[in-house]
This record gives structure tokens, sequence and C-alpha cells, in this order.
């Protein structure tokens, strides 16, 4: 086929990004990948705000497109398709971006691409490592877990998921508790370097039944009863402690998705027996800890084991340019009725 030259816009969630991707399905390449964040907004809300949210997207949009194109060194000219983020996520968010590639293809005749979210994050390991379908991801962020059987770019099955909170919610939310700053993920894991993982003892929630569901909301009030004890004891929080509360929080999210990933594995292979790679993607696949116990995991059973850089584990849009440039190849064009949808299972 021939290499197509694709502008990525995605505005989900509390990112504002846009990015250019160039090239094949079997062989692309990530011209430019500019994304803002909005950390600072809803830091004193402790969560992300939609109404802040949507501001915010509608403030930074033509900004990142413009940042995307000229990081590229490309005129809208020479894009050849236009691939927008059109839920899951916040209306608010989703719709900015969604309204934002409509007046674009409108304006310039280019063809409009509605991508899911998920399907970006599911496909960044074509993307970055070239791997074959199928694959087992483990998708896991602050507001995503889930564990997908990716057999092609429009096949997918939901192996299992979290049936509460996201990993990254529960270490943002341990990181409050403990008095850490956000975001908690590498907060909790730099406190957790100095500490005794096994030195409390916290729920590993789930691990004996058989499916590829997880629970980490109970993980949280574990820590925050545990925290209690340690003050009522000590009359305040030592850092000796909060570091052994760090390290033992972490052990057990690791744990937990360590176990499940065997679980989903078998799930796979029971679906598609010839599936022999794994792949993670979202913030928390940052985690060293947990990021080597998977590896470790993948080796003993003779699995690939895929991780994207960081940049294009967490949310970007030259995620979703790439599913943009694999529809584009699929003739799978959208027109202006395309929607927002804050809800879109794969
Ligand atoms: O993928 P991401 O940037 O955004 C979404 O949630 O969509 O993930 C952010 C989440 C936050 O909850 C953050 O605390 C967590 O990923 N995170 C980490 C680490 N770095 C980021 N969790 C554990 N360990 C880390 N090193
Ligand atoms: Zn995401």
């Amino acid at each position: 086929s021939v290499p197509m030259t694709i502008l990525g816009i995605e505005s989900s969630c509390d990112d504002t990004a846009a990015a250019v991707v160039r090239g094949v399905p079997s062989n692309a390449h990530v011209l430019s990948n500019v994304v803002f964040g909005q950390t600072d907004a809803h830091a004193a809300f402790g969560g992300v705000v939609p109404e802040i949210a949507a501001r915010a997207h509608a403030e930074k949009i033509d900004l990142a497109i413009e940042g995307a194109l000229s990081q590229a060194g490309l005129g809208l000219d020479k894009i050849d398709a236009i691939a927008v983020t059109a839920g899951p996520g916040l209306v608010g968010g989703v719709l900015s971006g969604v309204m934002c590639a409509k007046g674009l293809s409108a304006a310039t005749g280019l063809p409009l691409i509605g991508v899911n979210h998920l399907a970006g994050h599911a496909l960044t390991p074509q993307l970055t490592d070239g791997i074959a379908f199928p694959y087992v991801m483990l998708l896991v962020s602050g507001g995503h877990c889930q564990f997908l059987l990716v057999q092609g770019h429009d096949d997918y099955t939901r192996l299992g998921g979290t049936i509460d909170d996201a990993p990254g919610e529960a270490f943002d939310k341990t990181a409050r508790i403990l008095a850490l700053p956000q975001p908690g993920g590498p907060s909790v894991e730099r406190h957790a370097k100095a500490g005794n993982d096994r030195a409390f003892a916290l729920p590993r929630p789930l691990l004996n039944r058989d499916d590829c569901n997880m629970s980490f909301s109970g993980l949280k009030t574990a820590i925050l009863r545990a925290r209690d004890d340690v003050i009522d004891q000590h009359g305040g929080l030592p850092s000796s402690i909060r570091s052994d509360l760090c390290a033992s929080f972490q052990a057990a999210v690791r744990d937990v998705l360590v176990a499940k990933s065997r679980k989903a594995m078998a799930a796979a292979r029971a679906l598609t027996p010839e599936i022999r790679s794994f792949a993670v993607a979202g913030g928390v696949a940052a985690n060293g800890t947990i990021r080597s116990a998977l590896e470790a995991f993948c080796a003993e059973t003779d699995t690939t084991f895929v991780a994207p850089p960081l940049s294009l584990c967490t949310d970007n849009a030259a995620m979703i340019a790439y599913a943009g440039l694999i529809r584009l190849q699929h003739g799978q064009i959208d027109d202006m009725s395309l929607t927002a949808r804050p809800r879109w299972p794969l």
C-alpha cells in the first residue's frame, strides 16, 4: 500500500494532544507528538474535573495541532487524512477534538476518521515494535485497567478488567493518604525503593478466582487503616514506615497484575492457541517493579514482552494517528455525522 501521512487529535481525558504519523501499517513513523497535560489545572481538586478539562482542551487544541504540524515540518496540504478520538472519554473533551477535526476536514476536504481511544492504545505495540496479531494487551493507567485479546485492528476481546478502581487511581489515592505529591505513581514508587514490601500484609483481592477480573479499591481502604494504626502507635507517620507502606502497596498491585496476566494469557490461549506476545500500555506501565515482574512472567512462559516507550504508552495522539492510518488503508472513513461517544466498548 501507499505511504500516507495522518494528523491525529486526542482530547478524551486530561491531555490535549496532536501528532503526525507517516507510513504504512507495517512500517509507520511518528513525525511529531505534542501533548499538553492538565495536571496543574486539576491538582487542587484531587481528580479530573470535566468542565475544567473541556475548557482546557478547547483552549489548547489549535496550539497542539499547529505544534504537531510544525514539528513535522509539514503544512496541512501534505496531510492525507485527519484521525480523531471519538470516544470513550469525557464527552466535553471528546467533542472539542471531534468538532476541531470536522472543521479541518470541511475546510480542506481531507477524509475524517473517528478512532476509539482504546484501539489507539491497543494498536501501539504494532507501531513501536511491529509485533503481529494476535497479542494480549494489559492497559493500566489512571483511568483504564483491562486485558484485551487483540486479533485484528477491528477485532478485540475483553478478557477482564478492574471491577472498581484502576491501579493508577489506587497509586494516586495512596499517595494522597500518605501525604505524597501527585501524580501518585512516581512518588509512591520513589518512596517504595527505601521500604520493606513485606512490612504490611495488604489484600490481594480476587486472586483465588479463575477469571481475569481485578479489584483495587480495597487496597486503598487497607492503606488508610494501616496509616491510622501507625499514627495511633507512633503519634505520626515516620518516614521509614511510610516507605514500608508504599513498598507493600506496590507489591500488592504487582502481585495482582502478574497473577491476572497469567490468567489472561491462559484465557487468550484457549481462544487462539498461537498467542505468543504480551504488551502493556498506560502510565502504570512506567513502574519499574511492575514492569520487571511482568517481564519476568513473560520470560518464564516463553512469551514476547512488549512495552512501548512511555511517550507512546500514556495518552497521546500518535496512537490515534496510527489507528487512523490503519482504518484509512481499510477504507474505513467517517463523514460529518461522526459523533462523540462517552461510552464506546471495543
Ligand atoms: O496513562 P496515563 O498517563 O493517563 C491516564 O490515566 O489515562 O496514566 C496516569 C496514571 C496516574 O494514575 C499515575 O499515578 C500512574 O499512571 N503512574 C504510575 C507511575 N507513573 C505514572 N503508577 C505507578 N508507577 C509509576 N511510576
Ligand atoms: Zn488512555
